[in-house]
């Protein structure tokens, strides 16, 4: 639990001139989106098990709040036997309680059916912070959310340390400002959030005079905006979707069943990133008293979205698209990427 330690290793630190918060043993990660159907549980999941594989001495635990139970499908061992689940864990405010050990080490606390009516008793956003501060559990909590701005997702997202907010198009995009109006609300620093691109699927072009593609009008508006963006992002691939359905009812993991894939790759990259963002990070400010709280408009479905702004010209010194082999551009990083002329001309998509 080196890494999360805000002290670091080595010499003693000097005594601090004002008084700091110190990070607790956790962290949390939300994975999350207004947008349904963007990737944030196959990401969440997923990004359990890069976790553990990269650091093996770190305890992992996915709490979801999705009732679609993707976790439990990828991490449950033999059956599922009854037990505490999300809404205990929250009604009770013991997070130990709820946690199950999983296959390949990782923890889970199941959601449950009834994350819908126990959103209704609950009024404060910042329980689960509080719970988890109480709990003093170590180690990295990664969030699952339903595709809702809802108090059970402000939950999740007050509790993180680190919001990433999956954005697939300009509708998920327009959706992100929900997210930022949140934390501004919280007096919380856009430093504990970043933008992640899923479902990137670099054969999408416009056409000539129109603007390039897909990805530079994304990364431009969000540029625009002063979003911090993820270097890695996540291609649209065929084969996380054959990864659902067999004969178990299990999801099966990209790591164990996609091992020559591209996304196996950019998990395993977006994976390495965030640890490295969360032993960078600063402890979270102090939560906010509730009672000078505005109330943000974010209980809403998804917004029209805002139109677009032409993105920033290209570099003039373009790589040519034929020096870069479809693989390794899916692998750029979006600086990267924005400097090549990434046109695909096959309809081939090797995953
Ligand atoms: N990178 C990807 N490439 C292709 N398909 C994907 C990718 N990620 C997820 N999918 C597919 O998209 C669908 C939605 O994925 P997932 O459940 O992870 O999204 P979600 O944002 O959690 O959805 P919801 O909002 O319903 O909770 C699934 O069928 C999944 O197989
Ligand atoms: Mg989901």
């Amino acid at each position: 639990m080196s890494e999360f330690n805000p002290e670091g290793s080595g010499a003693p630190p000097e005594p601090a001139p004002t008084v700091v918060r110190r990070a607790p043993p956790f962290r949390v990660i939300t994975v999350t989106s207004n947008k349904g159907g963007v990737g944030k549980s196959t990401i969440a999941a997923n990004l359990a098990v890069y976790a553990r594989a990269l650091r093996e001495d770190l305890p992992v635990v996915v709490m979801s709040f999705d009732d679609q139970f993707l976790p439990e499908r990828m991490f449950r061992l033999g059956g599922n036997p009854p037990g505490p689940t999300v809404v205990d864990v929250m009604r009770d405010g013991d997070f130990g309680s709820g946690i199950r050990l999983g296959q390949f080490g990782v923890g889970y606390v199941p959601s449950s059916l009834d994350v819908g009516e126990y959103k209704r008793e609950l009024t404060s956003p910042f329980k689960l912070r509080r719970i988890l501060e109480r709990s003093g559990w170590e180690g990295l909590v990664i969030i699952d959310t339903k595709s809702d701005l809802e108090i059970l997702t402000q939950n999740a997202i007050a509790a993180s340390d680190l919001a990433v907010i999956v954005v697939a198009d300009s509708v998920s995009l327009a959706e992100a400002e929900k997210v930022y109006a949140l934390l501004d609300a919280w007096g919380r620093p856009h430093e504990h959030s970043r933008i992640l691109l899923s479902l990137v699927d670099l054969r999408v072009k416009y056409r000539e005079g129109e603007h390039r593609d897909v990805l530079a009008l994304l990364i431009s508006e969000i540029r625009r905006r002063g979003y911090p963006l993820l270097e890695t992002f996540i291609s649209r691939s065929p084969k996380i979707e054959s990864l659902y359905t067999n004969p178990e009812g299990r999801a099966r993991s990209v790591l164990h069943a996609a091992r020559e894939s591209l996304v196996q790759r950019q998990l395993k990259h977006l994976a390495d990133d965030l640890l490295r963002t969360l032993d960078r990070l600063p402890a979270l400010p102090d939560l906010p008293s509730e009672a000078t709280l505005p109330q943000p408009a974010a209980h809403e479905g998804p917004a029209e979205p805002a139109p677009l702004e032409t993105p920033a010209p290209r570099p003039a010194e373009l790589r040519r698209s034929d020096e870069i082999p479809l693989e390794e551009r899916h692998l750029l990083s979006v600086d990267e990427l924005l400097g090549t002329d990434d046109r695909i001309d096959t309809p081939d998509f090797r995953q």
